[in-house]
């Protein structure tokens, strides 16, 4: 992994971690502070709408108490004419006395006024036995004929005889049989001297209390003990709220508090209300449709009633801003955050990292013969290591100035003395100058020649080897026919052959001609030829050819001796390399030869390879492009 990404990587985990963390702790934070926040709140409004209702039904005991205190009530029933009984005609319609009528006309008028002040649906007036004394609904007079006597069988009308003077009993909601609306019936005795012969009665319409649900956000409602819903605010009820049928069973009216959550959380929370004390308030949460819900309730005096505030998590913030607004702009926050980070770790690293892959390229890119001071100014510890390297350079270089120096004045002082030895030899075997030599010493002059000659080919070497290392050999190119140069090729080397009685072939697939350096094409003719001429056996072969391969000319040279192992083969081409190194070995030389064969065919542009089993034969090929790549000519 490369430096610069390892940093970024090692600093954009660093980053994502932080980021994500703090954003995470943050997010935690304000969403459990608001939750805490809100749930005040919530208690607060519950409280509030609490005191509201109950204020409702104290306001309506209170204002029924104060209406019954007119003493017309009380003169009414203690009038004889009342006091001896109904007196009805053949209709069974009741007949009033005119004392009696005289009290009533006055009660209904201080009734009417008392509709006209509060909201009462129906107002009446009902004696022990059941018979409705006077009734106004809805600001009217109910006609006499319409007056019921049969009001001793209402829910109301025993319970509100246990009542004392100013006390009320409040009525279990009923749809009225006089304005077919669901009321709150509320009823107070009416004290006389003697005994409490009657009651004064009033129903109050349910929606007074159902549109006290009312809120700025989320559900208000009240639950009944028997699972549904007497008030709701995200509930229509139906028209003029709370129009009912007659005698109808509430739970047939009223929604069922299921229609809320069936979740069983939620009827866990149902369980929680019921075991509830009055006045006592508690909060819990639920999760309806993938969103948890927040409620806070408190149960009522009246009716045994719990109410319900009900927030859902997407409305806990007030106004536009949600929860999860807040989450996703702390998640833009981070991101954005984030990417700068990230963003900048990468200008950093990068800075970080260039100097030290300007350092390698400028490594990459050296001439070894050359080296080039490193160009490279930082501020850091890479400025260091360009320094130390230069230094390095510097020392590396004048060591090879001087090697340079002295291997061209060592191959120049061993090459002096040997041309007047060879000179001399060839003069000492002149009969003409020097005089007929005995067979002795013509041998003895010839032994000095070949190793004379040996040791020339030797410095030969070592010079060539010199030039390709520093790719200062150059190539004089001219054009050659190869059957011409093969001809030449095969003649010069019958000698050799001949030794060994070697089969020796030459061959050219077609009549080839290329514009090349001749005489180092020889020698690395020459350098393959005799080292598969040393390493076949007697009466061996070797094959040469050519053949045509459209810019190039491929050459083989092919022989049938012991082959190189497998494993010798890579190094077939270095300098100084030869596959048998023991003292005893056979075949000469200093394993110069292929590692200059190798230099000049790569050097006029071409390949060279070879293919070799053990004890089958070696064959070596190369390729030699049939025009130069790059003109250069000999010094
Ligand atoms: N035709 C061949 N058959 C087997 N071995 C070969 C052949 N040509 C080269 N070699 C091996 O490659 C080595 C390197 O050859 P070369 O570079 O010419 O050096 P040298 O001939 O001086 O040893 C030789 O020593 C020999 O072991
Ligand atoms: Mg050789």
């Amino acid at each position: 992994m490369r430096i610069n990404a390892k940093l970024v990587a090692l600093f954009t985990m660093i980053i994502v971690v932080t980021i994500g963390s703090l954003g995470f702790m943050a997010y935690t934070t304000i969403e459990s502070t608001v939750i805490d926040a809100r749930i005040q709140d919530m208690k607060q409004v519950v409280i509030e709408k609490s005191n509201q209702i109950n204020n409702l039904h104290d306001r309506a005991s209170e204002d029924i108490v104060f209406a019954v205190k007119n003493t017309r009530f009380a003169e009414y029933f203690e009038l004889d004419d009342t006091r001896n009984g109904n007196v009805y005609d053949d209709n069974n319609v009741l007949q009033y006395t005119s004392s009696q009528i005289e009290i009533k006309n006055k009660l209904e008028s201080w009734i009417y006024d008392f509709q006209n002040k509060f909201t009462v649906d129906e107002t009446c007036v009902i004696d022990r036995f059941g018979q409705q004394q006077t009734a106004l609904v809805q600001k009217n007079i109910l006609p006499t004929e319409n007056l019921s006597s049969k009001k001793a069988g209402a829910a109301f009308f025993d319970p509100s005889f246990e009542k004392d003077d100013g006390e009320s009993f409040v009525q279990y909601p009923y749809v009225s049989p006089a304005t077919k609306r669901w009321v709150f019936a509320y009823t107070t005795p009416i004290v006389t001297y003697n005994d409490k012969p009657a009651f004064y009665h009033f129903e109050m319409p349910m929606y007074v209390f159902q549109n006290l649900m009312s809120t700025d956000v989320g559900r208000m409602y009240v639950v009944d003990s028997g699972d549904y819903l007497v008030a709701d605010n995200h509930f229509t009820f139906n028209s003029e709220v709370g129009a009912g049928k007659k005698g109808q069973d509430p739970v047939e009216y009223f929604p069922s508090v299921s229609s809320i959550s069936d979740s069983d959380k939620f009827s866990k929370i149902l369980d929680d209300m019921n075991s509830l004390d009055v006045g006592e308030i508690s909060y819990s949460t639920y999760t309806e449709n993938g969103e948890k819900h927040f409620v806070v309730f408190e149960k009522l005096p009246t009716f045994y009633w719990t109410l319900v505030y009900d927030l859902p998590y997407s409305q806990l913030l007030y106004g536009e801003t949600t929860l999860d607004n807040l989450k996703s702009t702390l998640l833009v926050i981070s991101f954005v955050v984030g990417a700068g980070g990230i963003g900048a770790v990468f200008l950093v690293s990068n800075r970080i990292s260039r100097p030290i892959s300007l350092l390698a390229d400028s490594c990459k890119q050296q001439d070894v013969h050359s080296l080039a001071k490193i160009d490279l100014k930082t501020d850091d510890e890479i400025n260091d290591v360009a320094k130390a390297l230069n230094a390095m350079i510097e020392k590396v270089n004048e060591v090879g100035q001087l090697k340079e120096e002295f291997s061209s004045m060592v191959t120049h002082e061993l090459k002096t003395p040997l041309t007047p030895i060879l000179g001399w030899c060839q003069t000492l075997k002149n009969p003409k100058i020097m005089g007929e030599l005995t067979d002795k010493q013509r041998s003895a002059v010839e032994k000095i020649q070949s190793n004379a000659e040996r040791l020339r080919n030797l410095i030969g070497d070592i010079l060539d080897a010199e030039k390709l290392d520093m790719e200062k050999m150059k190539f004089d190119y001219s054009e050659i026919n190869i059957t011409e140069f093969f001809t030449h090729l095969k003649s010069n080397l019958q000698d050799v052959m001949k030794t060994k009685e070697l089969e020796y072939n030459v061959s050219s697939d077609a009549e080839l001609v290329m514009t090349t350096d001749k005489d180092r094409l020889e020698q690395v003719f020459n350098n393959i030829i005799l080292n598969a001429v040393d390493f076949v056996n007697q009466k061996g072969r070797i094959d040469v050819n050519a053949k045509d391969s459209g810019d190039n000319i491929e050459f083989s040279v092919k022989d049938d001796g012991v082959g190189i192992p497998k494993a010798k083969l890579d190094g077939l081409f270095k300098k100084f390399y030869q596959v048998d190194t023991s003292m005893t070995r056979e075949h000469g030389g200093t394993g110069l030869g292929l590692a200059i064969v190798k230099g000049i065919v790569t050097g006029i542009g071409g390949k060279i390879w070879v293919e070799s089993k053990e004890n089958f034969g070696t064959t070596f090929y190369f390729t030699i492009p049939k025009k130069p790549k790059t003109r250069t000519s000999k010094k």
